[in-house]
């Protein structure tokens, strides 16, 4: 029997390592990265995949050098204006993650603008991870309760996972069911801490640049043989 497959979580890792393999720039590796990205979600709407969520930039990075910082947020430019108008296209719905104000102004407005021109769409839902940490989200969520509780709208005993879990950036998202890394690396980096109670694993060590449909599918099918227990026999 195959498992059911909702929503996969992907952590693009290996760009610089890439493209210092091929003594360029580690922003050579993000250039083809992007590329990789825009392959994939397409990949993933035309195979019928709810939902994507993709791990493009931590809390994290931007202790990364300025030039590189810059290079990214102009790649998320680019890409906000025109490159993500192909998976809009294929009927996706596109959503952010993570923590918005540390984004310039510009950036921030093309989010929402998408957000709002493809909520009704109802394929793919593909969620970008931008300046995004778990552990953020956790504490944004805990805040959200609390405040619930101080205003006297909230008993603290009525606050459920399932009531938790929707105060998260998340919200109404399944929990992935399968969490994909790349590059070799087997670490979750600070990604969807709460979310990944029950997910299943897969690391690789292709670096994302080179990740194709072809691998995505390969790991599907690994995951379609395993047994997902839940903690029962
Ligand atoms: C992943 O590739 C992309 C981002 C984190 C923005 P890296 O830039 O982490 O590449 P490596 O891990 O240094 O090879
Ligand atoms: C995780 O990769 C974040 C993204 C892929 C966006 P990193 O390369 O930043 O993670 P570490 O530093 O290896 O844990
Ligand atoms: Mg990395």
């Amino acid at each position: 029997m195959t498992n059911k497959l909702k929503h996969i979580a992907i952590i693009m890792d290996g760009n610089g390592r890439w493209a210092q393999k091929r003594g360029l720039p580690r922003t050579a590796g993000h250039k083809k990265g992007a590329e990789t990205l825009q392959q994939i979600a397409k990949a993933a709407a035309d195979m019928g995949i709810e939902y994507l969520t993709l791990y493009a930039f931590s809390t994290e990075n931007w202790k990364r050098d300025k030039g590189e910082v810059d290079y990214l947020m102009n790649l998320l430019r680019q890409y906000l204006k025109s490159e993500l108008k192909e998976i809009q296209d294929r009927g996706a719905r596109i959503k952010f993650i993570g923590e918005r104000q540390m984004l310039a102004d510009d950036i921030k407005a093309e989010m929402s603008r998408i957000e709002k021109e493809t909520a009704g769409n109802n394929k793919l839902t593909l969620c970008v991870a931008l300046s995004y940490g778990s552990r953020a989200e956790i504490v944004a969520a805990a805040k959200k309760a609390a405040e619930l509780v101080a205003k006297g709208s909230l008993e603290p005993e009525q606050l459920t996972e399932d009531m938790f879990g929707s105060f998260l950036y998340t919200g109404e998202m399944p929990d992935p069911d399968l969490v994909i890394r790349t590059s070799g690396e087997q670490r979750i980096s600070n990604y969807l801490l709460w979310q990944i109670a029950y997910s299943e694993f897969y690391f690789t060590p292709t670096l994302w640049p080179d990740f194709s449909a072809k691998e995505l599918e390969e790991i599907i099918a690994d995951f379609n043989s395993r047994e997902r227990r839940y903690g029962k026999v």
